[in-house]
């Protein structure tokens, strides 16, 4: 399996798998099949609300002995109402109840966006604690300490700008070892891998086909599909191979982490295969020209009227 370094050397297995918005009857399934495939990284989070099934497939992977913990690689993510560094650490053992787990390899902060600890999703624009409120710094300060406590071996961020990660790791002292952020071709992020990359920051790309998943309540009217897109269909056909297997490709080409998410046993086969597919930098610079700043998770959830976030704070 193709690894990264971390900025401590460690490998960071650059394929995973993701697990939004798996149904839990599918996911223990999928965990568990997909370890028994090779896939050593699977990416979790507390709002997922299936840590239970994911963990359970962990666990009876690493029973059946298809795998042992220490060479897989678990993620998971502290949720907004959480970001009190005192509820921190509390936090994150919630997560490892969940999963029935020791320990993760991997914690990070979900999103930029403070609630108020139990409001797990606002209603309303006044129930957002603002970034002065509370100050992602303070946070992830008490992110910072938990290595110490062996309850997670790293640290890091998701959906943070450059600007944010500056201010983060210049208060503490510590810097994030990942920053997970949508991207795709229609979202191809190139100044934000560029300033992860200058500083040692490890990207790895959510929502990498495109997200086609989501539910219709977050979908806009005139989204194109990134999987019907036919400029990644040309470049399949020549490959011989599927669009899907076209886009981890890419991730992959570009010295980024990826994560699809699949609970089809054969898409989750296909999706590990095309981690042996190389893509020419020609193919890797035409997918790139489709790029158009076009993100599928949009954020806007966190902006609603009365809301300390707009989509410039939050992405800026
Ligand atoms: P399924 O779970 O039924 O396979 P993303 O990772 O960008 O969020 O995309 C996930 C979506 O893409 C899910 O709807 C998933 O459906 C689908 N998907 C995953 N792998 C493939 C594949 N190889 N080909 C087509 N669709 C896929």
């Amino acid at each position: 399996m193709h690894t990264i370094a971390l900025q401590d050397g460690t490998p960071f297995p650059a394929f995973g798998l993701g697990t939004w918005l798996s149904e839990k009857d599918l996911v223990y399934r999928a965990v568990r099949e997909a370890i028994a495939l090779g896939y050593r990284h699977i990416d979790a989070a507390w709002i997922y609300f299936n840590e239970e099934e994911v963990g359970r497939g962990i666990r009876e992977a690493i029973d059946a002995g298809d795998v042992e913990r220490e060479e897989l690689w678990v993620t998971t993510k502290l949720w907004n109402d959480m970001h009190d560094p005192a509820d921190v650490p509390g936090a994150l053992e919630a997560s490892l109840r969940n999963l029935g787990l020791d320990y993760v390899d991997l914690y990070l902060v979900h999103w930029p966006v403070a609630h108020p600890k139990g409001v797990v999703r606002p209603d309303s624009g006044e129930q957002f604690l603002s970034l002065q409120e509370r100050p992602l710094e303070n946070t992830w300060e008490a992110m910072a300490a938990l290595p110490s406590t062996q309850k997670t071996r790293h640290v890091g961020v998701s959906n943070f700008s450059a600007a944010k990660i500056d201010r983060i790791a210049n208060a503490v002292g510590v810097a994030p070892v990942v920053n997970q952020v949508e991207v795709h071709p229609y979202n191809a992020q190139t100044d934000l891998v560029r300033a992860m990359k200058e500083r040692g920051v490890v990207v790895t790309a959510y929502s990498p086909l495109g997200s086609s998943g989501r539910p219709d309540t977050m979908r806009r009217e005139d989204e194109t599909r990134l999987l019907d897109d036919p400029a990644v269909a040309r470049i399949a056909e020549n490959l011989e191979c599927s669009p899907a297997q076209v886009l981890i490709a890419w991730a992959i080409a570009r010295g980024t982490a990826v994560i699809p998410k699949s609970t089809n046993p054969e898409r989750i086969a296909q999706n590990l295969a095309a981690t042996k597919i190389d893509l020419s930098t020609e193919q890797v610079e035409q997918l790139e020209a489709l790029d158009r700043g076009e993100r599928y998770v949009t954020g806007e959830f966190w902006c609603p009227q009365g809301s300390p976030y707009t989509l410039e704070s939050l992405w800026g």
